[in-house]
């Protein structure tokens, strides 16, 4: 298969609609950024890469790290995990909360806001320097040292973050956050700000599409179950109420950020980042989801 002149024809396909959508405005910082960036990175199993456009450059991860949350948590706190936050798709908008009042504080996954700032309480209950272990977790999974925080995108976010402050404290009122809320919500923005390339997303989640374990270092970052159930999340929540969409359009178990980057995986076969800043009324990225449609139309692969 020509995978590089299968990216190069995607990005001539998507070059016209990288207008549509709406750079994310309710982080300030994010809105700096221009919309008509696009990049793609796709890496093999075996080591083959295949990239096209800004795939070098660096965007803001935002919710593309909680799986990386998820991921830690599960390593830390086994299947105590799924106590505290529940594995069903919401239908509802990422930082929405009505569903936390009737179903008491639990949060309906690990991949909306809520379920996040819940996972980040985990991590501050099991950890003793979160702020640190983290990076150095998302580091070792990518196979770098240099990767960071935003500070200025996580101050900026923290200036705007009012829905996520309600969040929290509706569920530290159901007893299911047990930190202080400020440390939480910080923890959380600092989460959301990191910074990384497509290369870079592709790399850290080879890891997932290898089932946990690493293909550079064979270190084992999650157990064979552990993935499995992560992936699944993934499919079913990883978009919002946008999920059935892209698992109906795309076929592969991923997750969105308001960065405008989408990271999915095709398990034993490869990883594949796509970055365009441009999102649609769910907050996905408008380009990228049909730049994903378009590969896994062209090379017949998905996981069904
Ligand atoms: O909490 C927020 O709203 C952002 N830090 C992350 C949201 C996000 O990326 C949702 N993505 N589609």
């Amino acid at each position: 298969m020509d995978y590089q002149r299968i990216l190069e024809e995607i990005a001539d396909e998507v070059k016209p609609i990288l207008k549509n959508g709406i750079v994310a405005n309710y982080i300030p910082e994010l809105a700096k950024v221009p919309q008509d960036k696009f990049g793609m990175y796709l890496l093999t199993l075996d080591q083959e890469t295949y990239a096209v456009g800004d795939y070098d450059e660096k965007f803001s991860i935002q919710s593309i790290s909680k799986v990386f949350m998820l991921a830690m948590a599960v390593g830390k706190c086994k299947e105590k995990v799924y106590r505290r936050v529940d594995v069903e798709p919401s239908g509802d908008p990422f930082n929405s909360l009505v569903q936390l009042e009737y179903e008491e504080g639990i949060p309906r996954n690990p991949f909306i806001n809520s379920g996040a700032l819940v996972v980040t309480d985990m991590l501050i209950s099991n950890l003793d320097d979160p702020r640190g272990e983290f990076l150095e977790y998302v580091n070792n999974l990518t196979g770098q040292d240099d990767i960071k925080y935003n500070e200025k995108v996580a101050a900026s976010e923290k200036l705007h973050g009012f829905k996520n402050a309600a969040m929290v404290n509706l569920i530290k009122s159901y007893g299911n956050i047990h930190n202080d809320i400020e440390d939480v919500l910080d923890l959380y923005f600092d989460f959301c700000s990191i910074e990384m390339t497509c290369h870079e997303l592709a790399k850290a989640f080879r890891v997932f599409a290898n089932h946990g374990k690493g293909v550079i270092d064979s270190h084992r970052y999650l157990t064979k179950s552990q993935f499995k159930r992560i992936a699944a999340i993934m499919l079913t929540c990883g978009f919002y109420d946008e999920a059935g969409e892209f698992a109906f359009r795309v076929g592969l178990p991923g997750k969105s950020g308001v960065g405008g980057g989408i990271a999915a995986i095709l398990p034993n076969e490869y990883s594949i980042v796509v970055w365009s800043p441009g999102l649609n009324k769910k907050g996905n990225s408008y380009a990228g989801m049909k730049a994903l449609e378009l590969f896994t139309s062209k090379t017949a692969s998905s996981i069904f």
